[in-house]
């Protein structure tokens, strides 16, 4: 799969182009390629706060932040609490008077910050507009920091090898100094880490069925195998969003095959589930036991 990753190229011909990046300070740039300040259009900042469906409840941390448009308007339209977080004092301070003036100087806040040293941990939205490569420095720090469930959006750029769980395309008139041209923005929900051998139960009380099942994991993506006694893992359809994991059960004993819908929380799954025709349902609870799959 190819994903739309623009190179520090296209960031060097804006920087002999565009008056803005008078801003930004030659030291300020902790690596070799710094990107440059460069806002999003309005229209584009719109959308990635509405794909990521930003409310009230999330605390939103924008990693360079620029003129603070994203932080401010996550704050004023969106009401959640957001951090600006940039290198450039100069637009640390406009942004802060910005958020004030727009009266969301208590709820839109900044700090003169590297992006690389920035704690995700009270983020529940991420939003970037930098590079591929410092995108693929944050990725470690996304999954070490972040909870599953919260959602990354990134314009223009990819995070590493990382499939976005979804991508837009939008023409942009104002892009490129009003020549116009295309954003691309890109969605991940940050998974819960479901890889491992599990015991599962369906049901509970004196009728219940145990059984054992491993998950493999790439991002969002899983591999799941069911064990039996007779060793290889027969093969089943598993997806996982955030810390919700679906899960195709085929027939096991006296077990019709069915569907699992449950929420990982750390080493334990809860949720239900249901028999392929509706018929029946059960309390489902796994465990994991080990932390290694043993899937092949
Ligand atoms: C392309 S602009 C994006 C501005 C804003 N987020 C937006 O989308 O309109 C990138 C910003 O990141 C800042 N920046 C670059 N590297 C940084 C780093 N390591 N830490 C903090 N800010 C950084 C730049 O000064 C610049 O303002």
């Amino acid at each position: 799969m190819k994903y739309p990753i623009r190179q520090a190229a296209a960031w060097s011909l804006l920087a002999s182009c565009c008056g803005a990046l008078a801003l930004q300070p030659a030291s300020a740039g902790a690596q070799d390629e710094q990107p440059p300040f460069v806002v999003t259009p309005g229209q584009v900042v719109d959308r990635m706060l509405t794909l990521a469906k930003v409310s009230a409840g999330d605390v939103l941390i924008d990693l360079g932040s620029g003129d603070g448009r994203i932080v401010i308007q996550a704050a004023k339209r969106f009401g959640a609490r957001a951090l600006g977080i940039e290198m450039n004092a100069a637009l640390v301070e406009s942004s802060r008077a910005a958020a004030r003036r727009e009266g969301v100087g208590e709820r839109a806040r900044f700090e003169r910050a590297d992006a690389l040293a920035t704690d995700l941990a009270a983020a529940s939205v991420l939003t970037l507009y930098l590079s591929a490569e410092l995108n693929e420095r944050l990725l470690p720090r996304i999954f070490a920091a972040m909870r599953p469930g919260s959602r990354v959006v990134s314009h223009d750029f990819a995070i590493a090898n990382w499939a976005p769980d979804r991508t837009e395309h939008l023409n942009v008139p104002e892009k490129n100094n009003g020549r116009g041209g295309e954003s691309v923005i890109m969605l991940w929900v940050v998974p819960a880490q479901a890889a491992g051998r599990w015991r599962g139960t369906i049901g509970e009380g004196p009728i219940y069925h145990t059984f054992e099942f491993s998950l493999a994991q790439q991002f969002q993506f899983l591999d799941a195998g069911l064990h039996g006694p007779g060793g290889a893992a027969l093969a089943f359809g598993a997806s996982l969003s955030g810390g919700r994991v679906t899960l195709q059960l085929p027939a096991q004993d006296k077990i019709a095959p069915g569907e699992v819908r449950a929420h990982i929380d750390a080493d334990v799954m809860t949720g239900v589930w249901v028999s392929q025709d509706g018929a029946a349902a059960a309390p489902f609870r796994a465990r994991r036991i080990a932390a290694r799959p043993d899937l092949y």
